[in-house]
Formats: structure tokens, sequence, C-alpha cells
């Protein structure tokens, strides 16, 4: 048993937690899951029902809660602005209660920011929409200046997830990856499918960039940013 897996098995489970466990276990089976370097996936094939019953009735219990932080959200304005990025059309993706929308609007006033969210709670929040980020809407091919996310490990399959965020981003613009201590160090669940260490994320990402310049790793406070550019047309 590795390390990782010792330290979950000690951590105390919420109760959403066994209650997930509960619902995949019930309509799913036994855990499901593919380990590769660096990460794992807990798998959903076939049973997209289950994964969205899970992902709501998990947004619903942690409603209040959130992950994203104001500053790091400024820095990263600032940093992209510093390399030229249009920051007019901002896609977040994952958003719960809709705090890094209101975090890119108090930076950028004016711009435009979209946020999608799986659960029927999105009507609750500005800017949000009940959309399972996996899916791409026609009108944001190639037009959104920064698609951000920290909520790319409730991915139930990353092969298709980053390149339909990838086809999103406007030439000149980036999608960044919010990553944490987090990201890696819990095994991977039925609420949180993706466990990926940061060069194991940064590798998929980087399989899937074609046309776009290398990913790299930017530094604020506990966070990492995986940053991936569109060239300038
Ligand atoms: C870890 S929370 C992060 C919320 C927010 N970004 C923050 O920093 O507080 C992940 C959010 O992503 C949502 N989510 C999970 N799967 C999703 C999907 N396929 N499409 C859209 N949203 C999803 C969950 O419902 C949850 O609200």
């Amino acid at each position: 048993m590795k390390l990782r897996e010792l330290f979950s098995f000690g951590r105390r489970k919420l109760p959403i937690e066994k209650e997930a466990e509960r619902i995949y276990r019930e309509k799913i089976g036994d855990r499901r899951v593919e380990r590769g370097d660096g990460f794992d996936l807990v798998k959903y094939e076939g049973d997209y029902e289950t994964y969205k019953e899970i992902q709501t009735a998990a947004n619903k219990a942690k409603l209040n809660w959130r992950s994203v932080q104001q500053a790091n959200i400024e820095w990263l304005c600032d940093r992209l602005a510093e390399d030229g990025n249009r920051l007019q059309r901002i896609l977040c993706h994952g958003t719960r209660n809709g705090a890094e929308q209101s975090f890119f609007l108090a930076k950028l006033p004016g711009a435009e920011i979209i946020g999608t969210e799986i659960s029927d709670t999105a009507a609750q929040f500005p800017m949000t929409i009940q959309w399972d980020f996996h899916e791409v809407k026609p009108e944001w091919v190639g037009t959104i200046d920064v698609v951000f996310s920290n909520s790319w490990d409730h991915s139930y399959n990353p092969e298709k997830l980053f390149p339909a965020w990838l086809s999103c981003v406007a030439p000149g613009g980036a999608m960044v990856l919010e990553w944490s201590e987090r990201h890696a160090k819990n095994e991977a669940s039925a609420i949180d499918p993706f466990r990926a260490e940061l060069p194991a994320l940064t590798k998929f990402v980087k399989g899937h960039a074609k046309g776009f310049l290398p990913p790299e790793i930017a530094y604020f406070g506990d966070k990492a940013y995986v940053i991936t550019r569109a060239a300038k047309t």
C-alpha cells in the first residue's frame, strides 16, 4: 500500500464522502481505478448519471466552501496581462458558489465572465450556468482569453476534458489549471475521480496541447499554475 493510501485511510471521511462511496457501490459496484504514472482515475464509463448524481450531491453538501483565493486570481491576471494576454472573455470551470467569477470581475471590470457548474445550484449564483465542463458550447470555440479551473480533478475523463478546454482558447489566450497539494495527496475518489501530481498533470496537458506553446508552471502562495498559451496569430 502506498503512503498516500495510508494517509487517506487514516483521514476521517466526511459524511458526503461516505455517501458518495455508497452511491458508487450501489450503482456501479467495486471501485474501478486506472492507475498511471503520477495519476489515478476512478472510472465512470457507461455510468454518467451516477457521476452527475455524486457531483451534485457533493456540490450541495459543500455549497458554502471555497478553494479559490482572491489574491491568487489578482496575481494571475497581472501575470497574464504582463505577458500580453487579452483579459476580456474568461471561462471558469467547476465554480460551485461563483467565487472565482466574482474575483475575476473585481479585477477586470467590464470583462465577460462565464462559470460552469454541473449542479442545479448553478442557478443561485451570478455569471454561472449549469453545464458539464466536458462539453463545449460552439460559441466558446477559439474565443476565450482565459480558461481557468481548479476543478479538473472532478473529471471522469481527462482525455476528453483537456482537448475540450484547449479548443476554447483564443489566439494569444491561455488555459490555466490551478494545482495544490490536495490534488495529489488524497486518494482518487468518487467525488474527485482524477488525482494527479503536478508533473503528471503537466504531461497530460502537454500531450493534448498540439499547436500550443509548451505549458509553463508558475507558483503563487501554496498553489501552482499550469499555464498553456495559444500562439498569437
Ligand atoms: C472543488 S469544487 C471547487 C469550487 C470552486 N472552484 C472553488 O474554488 O471554490 C468543484 C466544483 O466543480 C463542480 N463540478 C464537478 N464536476 C463538474 C463538471 N463535470 N462540470 C462542471 N462542474 C463540475 C462541483 O459540483 C463543485 O462545485
